[in-house]
């Protein structure tokens, strides 16, 4: 509590409530009570002005541009350590010491195989679904292979559930490539790390040896640890609220791939590159951006804007060096790079975009870096996902370990008919 309270004046009449005070960031006015007290809802579709929770996680601060897990600065968890050791903390709440960090790794290397029967699921698909289509269908069809740890109350069973979807989303979504391409699924090997095993089962084939790029595996380590959690983002949201009702772990990570998948979301990433495609040359971005600031064309900049940050995405900054480290290694140099380094730029100076504070977020870059290592656009949300079920998972234990927490149930503000009388139909 702060100790302040915030006074509201209705028909004369006055409410008081409380407000509180996080460690940082924005204070909130506590209005639980106000529905109770004054027969009135508060009104604020999109929850632009909205806290849904208390957490301590991930803090994020759009003005400043600032991005920390669990108060560690996003370019610091990315550049000094590993994706395993990210999961680690954001699951924990604390950086593991080298005995966690392997006891942990060793858990998550043991829980990467699924269930063999699993594999017969994926030929119920068309070879030409989205593979985002599958990862909705695979992950929540975990909770009828793993029936054992769907159990939200019992904690040894939340852990269990945590780990195994961390370990085995990779691998389903490795196996809804495989399956996309019509090649057979590879295997899980439990001597490669976290991305290396993911770059493995997405490229190795049966008939000869595959070799991970370490430029590869790190920079894909560092997407997973970039894209691991933000706070009360949609799909995140959509986990709390699925696990507010009591529905078991693998359900509520379905829910939340689901929201993932739409393109001003985590679907953005597929969009990004396929607009920076569109554009092709430098000479026809200036059409691009007058069709982004006109109010009658539908056409906005994918991987551009942001409902938090209004500074340049802290993420955006890592990527655009990743993805320059990935065509590097290849020697390539990918004109769509340099149309995106060209668009941000006029966009950057633009009054339009300058007086609504747009500046490009994660998946500006990220397309560009994933499609250099050799993903399919249509696989670029899916990674997205992977990244992002430790996230999801960390916020759910939050929810579910909260004692405040009750079901997620939203009021209205009803605008329809008000009563009136049943008509039969030989009177209409
Ligand atoms: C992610 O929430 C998270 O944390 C998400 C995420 C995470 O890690 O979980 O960060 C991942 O989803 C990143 C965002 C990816 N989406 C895109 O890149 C799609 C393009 N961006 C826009 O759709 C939009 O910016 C949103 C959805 C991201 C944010 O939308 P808001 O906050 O609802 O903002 P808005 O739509 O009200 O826009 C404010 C103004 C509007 O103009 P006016 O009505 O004031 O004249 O800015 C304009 C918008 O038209 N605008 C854009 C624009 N984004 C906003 N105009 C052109 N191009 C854009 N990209």
């Amino acid at each position: 509590m702060s100790g302040k309270s915030a006074t509201l004046i209705v028909d004369n009449k006055s409410f008081e409530f409380p407000v509180l005070d996080g460690s940082t960031g924005p204070e909130v006015i506590d209005i639980s009570k106000l529905y109770a007290q004054t027969g009135m809802f508060t009104y604020d579709p999109g929850f632009t002005s909205t806290a849904s929770c208390q957490s301590t996680i991930t803090y994020i601060d759009g003005d400043e541009g600032i991005l920390r897990y669990r108060g560690y600065p996003i370019d610091q968890v990315a550049e000094g350590g590993d994706f395993i050791e990210c999961c680690y903390l954001l699951l924990y709440g604390e950086l593991p010491t080298r005995a966690q960090y392997e006891e942990f790794e060793n858990r998550v290397t043991r829980h990467t195989m699924v269930h063999e029967q699993m594999s017969r699921f994926f030929t119920g698909f068309r070879r030409d679904a989205h593979p985002m289509s599958i990862m909705v269908a695979s992950v929540g069809a975990m909770a009828a292979f793993y029936h054992d740890s769907t159990d939200i109350n019992d904690p040894v069973a939340r852990e269990i559930a945590s780990v195994r979807m961390i370990a085995k989303v990779p691998t389903l979504a490795a196996m809804a490539y495989k399956y996309h391409i019509g090649q057979p699924f590879i295997y899980p090997k439990n001597d490669l790390d976290y991305a290396s095993n993911f770059l493995h089962m997405c490229f190795a084939v049966p008939c000869e040896e595959y070799k991970v790029n370490p430029v590869f595996a790190r920079a894909l380590d560092r997407i997973f640890t970039l894209h691991a959690d933000h706070e009360q983002n949609a799909s995140t949201s959509t986990v709390r609220l699925a696990g507010s009702s009591g529905a078991n772990p693998f359900a509520c990570i379905a829910a939340g791939i689901a929201c993932l998948w739409g393109p001003a979301h985590g679907g953005a990433n597929e969009a990004a590159l396929k607009m920076l495609e569109e554009i092709g040359t430098p000479d026809r971005i200036p059409e691009f951006v007058e069709r982004a600031k006109d109010k009658n064309d539908p056409f906005r900049l994918m991987g551009f804007g942001h409902r938090v940050y209004k500074n340049y995405d802290p993420r955006a900054k890592i990527m655009q060096q990743t993805s320059r480290e990935v065509l590097g290694e290849l020697g390539i140099k990918d004109p769509l790079l340099e149309v995106a380094v060209e668009l941000e730029k006029v966009a950057l100076h633009d009054e339009y975009f300058v007086e609504r504070k747009l500046y490009p977020n994660i998946d500006f870059y990220s397309g560009i870096t994933l499609r250099a290592m050799g993903f399919p656009t249509s696989m670029f949300t899916v990674l997205f996902s992977v990244a992002r079920t430790v996230g999801w998972i960390a916020q759910w234990k939050e929810m579910i370990e909260d004692p405040e927490q009750r079901i997620g149930r939203p009021r209205q503000l009803y605008r329809g008919e008000v009563e009136r009388s049943y008509t039969s139909l030989d009177k209409r």
